[in-house]
């Protein structure tokens, strides 16, 4: 059982008062909070280490380097990869996604070659694959969801079987329906079929336990920001053996071995494809996010998100105004509740809920395709994370009551 009390105690935003009202925060797909733990390394990065890396020989150009690398290798064991040359610093999951469309897919998609996408993708695992099929005349076939939401496996062997896939590019979980693919199966069909699997593992990274190495995917792409890090910190791990094909995305500084007038030579992974001047204080804290989320455990923090969803849902099943999305069942999923009030436009939804001091997101959350399966414009959605508690989804359940009232 975790203390849900204890843990609220090392988030200094939720002792504010938005409105005059107790803040609760159920918007943590979009960003998670950050506990003191972090905040205060960050803190410290810039009064006791700040300098460039790689470029001085003096002591705190040392001690910068030296915390990056760092953060590189914590990141390295805490998705279990084999050596730190797969672990690549960007600044988001988007950037990671785009860096193996720009790199690797511009390089081995070709034409009538076919990429495979699911249609809850987020928009940054759609459009860098809208670029790559329009400019090598690929084709994008997207694979659908099964009545309970989960996505259709028969479609996705099927296309496998009669397509040539050359990427099969999935969410780990969903940042709308709250689903968790079946990401090992996925892998192993991808890989019997001849296809790479890109996993974005946007939604995923906070509450599981992720293990690259077993799961065997040939990227995986995240967020530091999402797991209680900092912004603008964002990690791609890219497969060993793929790593020495796969050309740099951006150029410039720090990612050469030797520059000529009119050629180069590149470092090897992961600088090769780290252009300029990294994010040092975000890998710091990164380092930082990783120490505390483990200190909790993630299958503490999964199952957390799980009991809530659990309880959430069974609340707002009651009320006959709500329409919910996603599976039933909790246990399909993380903590996150896409839903709508009948009559009820979703942003007016989250506007009322503000007033009350409930923080979520109203919108098509950046997965129009999805929404337009779905037959809807946009939802609300109400996401946990760990400092979140069955009271303030008490607060949440009377606040859409409350809603209703004012439409009515
Ligand atoms: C499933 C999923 N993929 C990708 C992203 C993009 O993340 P970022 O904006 O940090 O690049 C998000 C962000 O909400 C997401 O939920």
């Amino acid at each position: 059982m975790l203390d849900v009390l204890k843990i609220k105690e090392d988030f200094p935003v939720l002792k504010t008062a938005p409105h005059g009202k107790k803040l609760i925060y159920f918007d943590n797909a979009a960003t998670t909070q950050k506990p003191t733990y972090v905040i205060d390394a960050l803190s410290k990065y810039y009064k006791e280490y700040n300098a460039n890396v790689y470029r001085s020989p003096h002591y705190l150009s040392a001690l910068s380097t030296e915390a990056y690398e760092e953060a590189k290798d914590a990141v390295r064991r805490f998705i279990n990869a084999k050596s730190s040359e797969s672990i690549v610093f960007t600044r988001n999951a988007t950037e990671s996604i785009n860096l193996v469309a720009y790199t690797w897919g511009l390089k081995h998609i070709g034409e009538g070659d076919v990429i495979v996408l699911t249609i809850a993708e987020h928009h940054s695992n759609i459009l860098p694959w809208q670029m790559v099929a329009e400019k090598k005349g690929a084709k994008l076939k997207y694979v659908h969801l099964d009545e309970n939401s989960r996505l259709d496996l028969d479609e996705l062997k099927s296309i496998l079987k009669d397509e040539k896939v050359k990427l099969v590019a999935l969410q780990h979980s969903s940042n709308v329906l709250g689903i968790i693919n079946p990401v090992y199966e996925i892998v192993n069909l991808s890989h019997e079929n001849g296809a790479k699997v890109l996993i974005d593992g946007a939604q995923s990274i906070p509450n599981m336990k992720i293990d690259v190495e077993k799961l065997g995917c040939d990227f995986y792409a995240f967020s530091g920001h999402k797991m209680m890090g900092p912004m603008g910190i964002g990690v791609l791990y890219i497969k060993e053996d793929l790593l020495d094909d796969i050309p740099p995305f951006l150029s410039g500084g720090e990612m050469i071995d030797e520059v000529f007038e009119d050629h180069s030579t590149f470092a090897p992974s992961p600088l090769k494809f780290e252009a300029g001047t990294p994010n040092v204080e975000g890998a710091y804290g990164l380092m930082k996010a990783i120490e505390y989320v483990e200190k909790i455990g993630l299958d503490n923090i999964l199952k957390h998100e799980q009991e809530l969803t659990e309880y959430a849902l069974e609340k707002l099943s009651k009320i006959d105004y709500v329409k919910l999305y996603g599976p039933k069942d909790a246990k399909d999923r993380t903590g996150i509740i896409s839903f709508n009030v009948e009559n009820v436009h979703p942003h007016d939804v989250a506007t009322i809920l503000d007033q009350d001091g409930i923080a979520v997101r109203s919108g098509h959350h950046c997965c129009q395709p999805l929404m337009r399966y779905l037959g809807v414009p946009a939802t609300v959605r109400a996401s946990f994370y760990v400092y979140n508690d069955k009271s303030e989804v008490d607060a949440f359940v009377d606040g859409l009551k409350d809603v209703r009232k004012w439409f009515r």
